[in-house]
């Protein structure tokens, strides 16, 4: 297993609508061991193989310690709406409210390559449809209102020149923790939103 490089904002193959992946092969198999590292070494709930520069219909997740990886995923119900703010790995530092469904039921096939059903809720059915976008070439930032994504696109300049190549590199130990930070702005007010980079 390793952990790969995060592609960011700028990338081409963010923004690259992904094909449905033909086979749960050994190598797809891999990619996903690697995702997992890869987001647990970032310290994200979610990522999608796109953000490390594969264009194959894969992303995982693990929200409250359930791990899921889900080949060509689709949604086939969704109920309610709520408006929270989220993050992504790929845009770091960048955050924006989106709405999303409360509560999805999901069909994917699995890394034994036979379909399975899963319902989420809350957190983890927001992280799956943020995923999801991801596999279409979507990002969150495309739900802000046109002032808050030149705000962003502005906030982003910088932001981006850490990243040449618009690739970000996970040095275990060295990259900023969102948890930290996350513990920062706790201390600040009890109601401090949680921040997920998805
Ligand atoms: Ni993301």
């Amino acid at each position: 297993m390793a952990v790969l490089d995060i592609r960011v904002l700028g990338d081409p193959i963010l923004r690259t609508r992904t094909a449905p992946t033909p086979a749960v092969t050994e190598a797809v198999r891999a990619l996903v061991a690697d995702m997992f590292e890869t987001m647990y070494a970032a310290e994200g709930i979610g990522l999608a193989a796109p953000q490390v520069g594969c264009s194959e219909r894969v992303f995982v997740m693990d929200v409250d310690e359930n791990p899921l990886a889900m080949i060509n995923p689709e949604i086939i119900e969704r109920e309610g709406s709520e408006r929270a703010e989220e993050g992504c790995l790929s845009i770091p530092e960048i955050f924006g409210d989106v709405d999303r469904a409360t509560r999805v039921v999901a069909r994917a096939t699995g890394l034994d390559g036979k379909p399975f059903e899963v319902e989420l809720t809350d957190l983890a059915a927001r992280c799956m449809q943020h995923e999801l976008d991801h596999l279409d070439g979507k990002l969150f930032i495309d739900y802000m209102s046109l002032l808050k994504r030149k705000f962003t696109a502005r906030k982003w300049e910088k932001e981006a020149a850490s990243y040449p190549g618009f690739i970000r590199k996970l040095e275990p130990g060295k990259q900023r923790s969102r948890r930290s930070r996350s513990r920062d702005k706790s201390a600040n007010s009890a109601t401090a939103p949680f921040e997920p980079e998805l």
